[in-house]
């Protein structure tokens, strides 16, 4: 069985360079069996958070806008993908708004209701340099200490303007499907080990085991 991926989009462009890499990513975990669920914070309706934190206690959020569904999903998922451009040297304001959603999870209760367990990053941006993400990785990083989520991977794409400029660059679109379908792999390599795990327990516990090794007791 695949895992559950939720995709948090954060590009106002919904043909441009972060959505390509997405698709791309979306196509390699579905083929390796996960099953995706993007939630786009760029049309969602979703309020700035207020910071009065009543949301600690609750669980959740107090606005009843597209947050209910946002808070579903996060119960729903195995595994997180943030996909923003870079504005300003961050996340979108999309981006941001879905983050600071994310204050329910700061707390045991809220925390208790997420099953994510792992998350990873899709960026892209025009500058040439790669430091050009050091803030948004920065921030990803925080944000997952903070609610104990194990950052996977990174797919940071330098150098791209226009909307069509990730077309010239096919190796990140390669890199994109094989981040997604990796997830799955993963999957099948836990599942087998889990077996293996199970088996060598089942054989260490068995009579036959305990009559080898001389202790059989009747
Ligand atoms: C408001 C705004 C701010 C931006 N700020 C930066 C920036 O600080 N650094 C940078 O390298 N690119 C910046 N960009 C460029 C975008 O990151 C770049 O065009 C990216 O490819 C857009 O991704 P998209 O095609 O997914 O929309 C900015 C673009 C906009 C519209």
């Amino acid at each position: 069985m695949g895992k559950k991926i939720l995709i948090i989009t954060g590009s106002p462009r919904p043909n441009g360079n972060t959505n390509t890499l997405v698709a791309a990513f979306m196509a390699g975990a579905v083929a390796s069996g996960n099953e995706v669920q993007i939630f786009d914070a760029v049309t969602r309706e979703l309020n700035p958070c207020h910071g009065d934190c009543s949301c600690f206690e609750r669980g959740y959020c107090m606005f009843k806008d597209d947050g209910v569904k946002l808070h579903e999903l996060m119960g729903w998922a195995d595994v997180l993908v943030f996909a923003s451009p870079i504005y300003w040297k961050g996340f979108t304001s999309q981006m941001k708004r879905v983050i600071d959603r994310f204050n329910p999870y700061n707390a045991p209760k809220g925390r208790a209701s997420c099953s994510v367990t792992e998350t990873y990053l899709i960026s892209a941006a025009i500058t040439p340099e790669i430091n050009i993400f050091n803030a948004v990785s920065q921030e990803f990083v925080h944000l997952n200490e903070i609610l104990n989520f194990k950052i996977c991977d990174e797919l940071l794409v330098p150098g791209v303007e226009k909307i069509n400029d990730i077309q010239k660059k096919p190796e990140y679109i390669k890199k994109a499907v094989e981040m997604g379908y990796r997830i799955g792999q993963s999957q099948l390599q836990e599942e087998e080990q889990n077996i293996e795990n199970t088996i060598k327990k089942s054989f260490v516990d068995s009579p036959l085991r305990r009559h080898q090794e001389g202790c059989w007791l009747i």
